[in-house]
């Protein structure tokens, strides 16, 4: 798939992704607890559908709390698919479990990261993939984008391969200003993802060439 930006669908909707995948811009999907919730299946069976239907990365969440538990959770979880990258939370034991883990090539992407600190701790214990909710932060009033742009500042500094899921994302602009900042996975809800097609410019110009076309043809 062209570029090395990805789009990721946020949703565990099997009917909403299998009618977007064909689209041939949608590289992933991402889940997580309320989002396995609002598609009214059980986990297990819901999280392989989407495992078996999208080619590339499907992120599904463990629920445990404790180190212990995450790592064996992880696991058995990964096996679900080659494709399976496994949430984690930004928790201590989170981060705990995250060093175990990518010591044993078992793709983990660290969510709700809120601040560049916690994303500094992700990198450190060798995340995959570091979810930085963006909408949720801007909604306590702070500045969701200036946490992307000081993390993948530090990434390049650094030299941390992990890369940044733009997550909660509310909005088109939000989209625009993550591939301002050089984030490389945007994880769009469908509303988002069916709104990057469109501008009035582009159906009123259409609408015109259309009508157009139709005078061309009845000459
Ligand atoms: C990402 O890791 C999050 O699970 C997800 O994008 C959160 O989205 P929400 O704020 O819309 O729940």
């Amino acid at each position: 798939m062209g570029g090395s930006v990805k789009i990721f669908l946020d949703t565990a909707d099997v009917e909403a992704i299998r009618a977007r995948i064909d689209s041939g811009v949608v590289d992933g999907v991402t889940t997580n607890p309320s989002i396995i919730m609002k598609s009214g299946k059980p986990f297990e069976p819901v999280a392989r559908e989407i495992l078996e239907l999208v080619p590339g990365d499907v992120s599904i969440e463990a629920m445990s709390t404790t180190c212990d538990e995450m790592v064996a959770e992880s696991r058995q979880l990964a096996n679900w698919g080659k494709n399976a990258v496994i949430k984690l939370p930004m928790t201590r034991d989170g981060i705990k479990a995250l060093s175990i883990l990518s010591q044993e090539n078992i793709r983990i992407n660290l969510t709700m990261v809120a601040s560049l600190n916690q994303a500094l701790l992700a990198c450190k214990a060798g995340a995959h993939y570091v979810s930085i909710i963006v909408g949720r932060i801007d909604a306590t009033g702070a500045d969701g984008m200036e946490v992307v742009r000081d993390t993948r500042t530090m990434m390049r500094e650094y030299g941390f391969d992990a890369q940044i899921i733009i997550g909660s994302v509310r909005t088109p602009h939000h989209v625009m200003m993550s591939i301002r900042a050089g984030a490389q996975v945007l994880t769009l809800g469908t509303a988002v993802f069916d709104q990057l097609y469109d501008h009035p410019l582009t159906e009123a110009g259409l609408e015109q060439f259309a009508k157009d076309w139709q005078a061309v043809e009845n000459r």
